[in-house]
Formats: C-alpha cells, structure tokens, sequence
C-alpha cells in the first residue's frame, strides 16, 4: 500500500484529502507543520507528499528543497498545493525541485489522477534503484570473490616457489657437504650472474630461471669422483680420460636437474654453461645465441670465479690480470655483450678486490695458521673469536672443544693470503 504524506497547517484541509484518498486504498499520514513532516520523512517510508506552500516556521518551498538536497529523500514526488496561481510561486517551486502542483480548491478527480501518476513514476523509481543497488552488490560480491581467489592463487603460487626454492637450497647444501669449494663457487657465481642478468635479461620469469641455474651449474660434479673433483678444484690439469670425465658434469647435472622436474629451461643453461661463443665448447659445440642466454651469462661469471680461485696455489691474481683474461675470451669463449657488462660491473663495484680477500670455508677446513676475516659466530650466537685473529694451535683446541658443545654452522671466513699458507 503507498504511503501519502499531507502537510498543511489548517486541519480541515488535511481532513479533506485525507478523505479523498483514503477510500483510493491509499495510507494516508499528515502533518500540521514543515518541521513535523521533516521528521516524519526520515522515520517512515513515504511514497508521495502533497505539501501546503503557506505555512509558517517552514513553507512549502523550504520543506521541498530540504527533502530535494537529500539523497535518502531526493527521490519521493512532491505536490505543492497552493492557492497562489502567479508564474513566480510555480517557478520557485520548480526551482526548489517539486514534482507537479495542485490549486486551491482541490480538485477531486486531479487529485486522484496525479497523485497515481506520480506513484507510478515513484515505484519505477523504486524498482530501477532497487535493481542498481542489487546490481552493485552483485558487483561488489563478485569482486569480493575473485579478489578472494586471486589472493589464494597467490598465496598458493608463493607456498609452490617457497618450496621450489627450498629444494633448489637442499640441492646447494648437498653440493656443500660433497665440497664446499663447489657450494661456496656456486653461491659468489649466483651472486654475480643475478646482477649480470638483471642488465641484459628483460624477462622477469628468465631471470628467475637463471639465478637457479647458476646455483645449480656444477651440481653434476657431485657424481664425479673424488679424486677427479679434488684435481679440479685446485686447478691441476687434468689428464685426457680425466679431462672427458669432467666435462660430463653439464649432461650429469642436467639430468639431476630434470628429476627434481624444474623446468626445462634451467636444466638447459646447466647443460650448455661452457659452450663457447664461437662453437668450440661442451658438451654440444653450439655457438653465439643458441647457447640460451643464462648459460652464456653464468660461463663469463664461472670462468671469473674459477679463474681467481685456480690461481690460489700459485699467485694472486690483480685486477687487470682477470679483466685481461676475461677480455682475451670476448668472442671466441664469450658474449661480447654479456662480456662487456660484466667487466662494467667488475669495474663499478670492485667484486674482484672483495672476492680475493677473503675466503669462506667449512669448519672441518680451518687450520692453524689462517687469520679470520670476519668474527666467528658459534650457533649459540656467541662471538668465539674475533675478526684478524690468528688461529693457534692453543685456540685450534679450544674451538675443537667447543665445537661439541655449541658448533660453527655457518662458513669460517678467512683472509685468502692466509688460506695459501
Ligand atoms: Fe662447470
């Protein structure tokens, strides 16, 4: 049933078309002031007001453009009844945003007429701000629900890496326990190739691929033989039958790459991280940009590392020696442009000095006569001994001892000069 509000401040006027109404089926309510039917209008739910333009406190045109400016109200008809037929009072009620107008004395059959006008055009009102508002909330849980999904996806997509990251670390621990020159290499190879790799690759997903590859690079040497693996680690020559068992570790840890099911890619940059440039390397002598990308990025950096660390049985190497080296290498073993960064790099940051001065290694390796680099942290968190001490044979004892109690977990890192010792 819809709901009239009338507002007129002679009684009898309101008597009269409640009168009229009423018997129309309509629920009639009224008001004797403007104040009142304000305050009516926010407590119920009014579907039409027939309002009186004179009235004192608040006329006609004051009531019409308080409930106008209203959002909650804007949308209710509003009739003004008036006895003033000049222009200038239907203006001011147009102006104030009244919906049609009815004189003194009513007409009963206009009335009715507009009134059920008006109530139709306020029910479709009703009916379209109803669907929006169904509408807008559909909007609103749908959003709702694919913000939730998306959030989930991603929450899943990161638990997937977490744990893709933790085996590819497992890997690097198990390349540690086997040796820790390997484990330590991969780690200053990764560390460099991430930075080689953010200038030229532009692929975020690749760059990625390539930060495991480096990581992974060598992990075939852990099926390689001990004493082969020892040679080469200190940089001793290796013989032919050695020389062809070596180079086997790209296609071993290519394929210990593939069972862990990383992708394809990775396993591929293991494969081919010393091919060279030019064709001549292995294990399947292609050349320039069939060698994928990461795989031309981690040779540069693998030869860097590897060229510092061959030389710590027989000199230390300068700057300028590395940077000729790897310079000689610039299209024949390496990407010229790759090359190039590199050396940029090397020159900017200064890698070469920090990475020849110190050395980490495990603490099964620690002898007496090397000095520390950096202070040595028990699992405890204890500071055992401090940075640029020597370790004596009466301090080698002590930390065997505590070694058993409260261990080093962490790489003892020395200065290199004391590691040639
Ligand atoms: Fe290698």
């Amino acid at each position: 049933m819809s709901k009239i509000l009338i507002v007129d401040d002679k009684h009898k006027n309101l008597k009269l078309l409640e009168a009229l109404l009423e018997p129309e089926g309509y629920e009639v309510i009224t008001a004797l002031d403007g104040l009142k039917a304000l305050k009516i209008v926010t407590e119920e739910k009014i579907d039409l007001i027939l309002l009186d333009v004179m009235m004192p406190v608040l006329n006609g045109f004051e009531v019409t453009r308080r409930l106008k400016a209203l959002e909650k109200t804007k949308f209710i008809p509003i009739v003004l009844i008036t006895a003033l037929k000049e222009s200038e009072n239907r203006i001011k009620g147009i102006e104030v945003g009244c919906d049609d107008f009815l004189s003194k004395p009513v007409d009963s059959a206009e009335l009715i007429v507009r009134v059920r006008s008006l109530l139709k055009v306020k029910a479709y009102h009703d009916h379209m701000r109803n669907y929006e508002k169904e509408l807008e909330s559909k909007i609103v849980e749908r959003t709702n629900k694919i913000q939730e999904q998306k959030e989930e996806l991603e929450k899943l997509y990161n638990d997937l890496e977490n744990a893709y990251m933790d085996s590819i670390r497992t890997f690097t621990t198990i390349i540690e326990f086997k040796s820790s020159y390997i484990g330590n290499h991969s780690k200053r190879v990764t560390k460099l190739v991430k930075y080689i790799a953010e200038q030229v690759c532009k692929d975020e997903r690749e760059k990625k691929y390539i930060e495991i590859a480096a990581l992974l690079h060598d992990v075939g040497k852990v099926l390689l033989e001990d004493t082969l693996l020892d040679k080469s680690n200190k940089g001793e020559s290796l013989s032919k039958t050695d020389k062809i068992k070596y180079e086997q570790h790209v296609i071993l840890g290519q394929s210990i790459v593939r069972r862990v099911k990383v992708e394809e890619a990775i396993g591929l940059m293991v494969r081919h991280h010393h091919e060279n440039w030019d064709g001549t390397g292995y294990p399947d002598k292609i050349k320039q940009e069939a060698i994928p990308l990461g795989a031309r990025i981690i040779a540069i950096c693998d030869a860097y590392d590897t060229f510092i660390n061959n030389t710590l049985s027989v000199k230390e190497s300068t700057s300028e020696e590395v940077i000729e080296f790897l310079k000689k290498g610039a299209g024949s073993c390496f990407d010229p442009q790759i090359l190039k960064a590199f050396i940029q790099y090397i020159y900017t940051t200064k890698t070469l000095e920090q990475d020849k001065k110190e050395i980490g290694i495990k603490f099964s390796e620690l002898r007496i006569g090397m000095i520390l680099s950096r202070d040595l942290i028990v699992a405890s968190g204890k500071l055992l001994l401090s940075k640029d001490q020597e370790i004596s044979k009466g301090l080698k004892e002590k930390i065997d001892k505590h070694q058993q109690t409260d261990p080093i977990l962490e790489d003892i890192f020395i200065y290199r000069s004391s590691y040639l010792n």
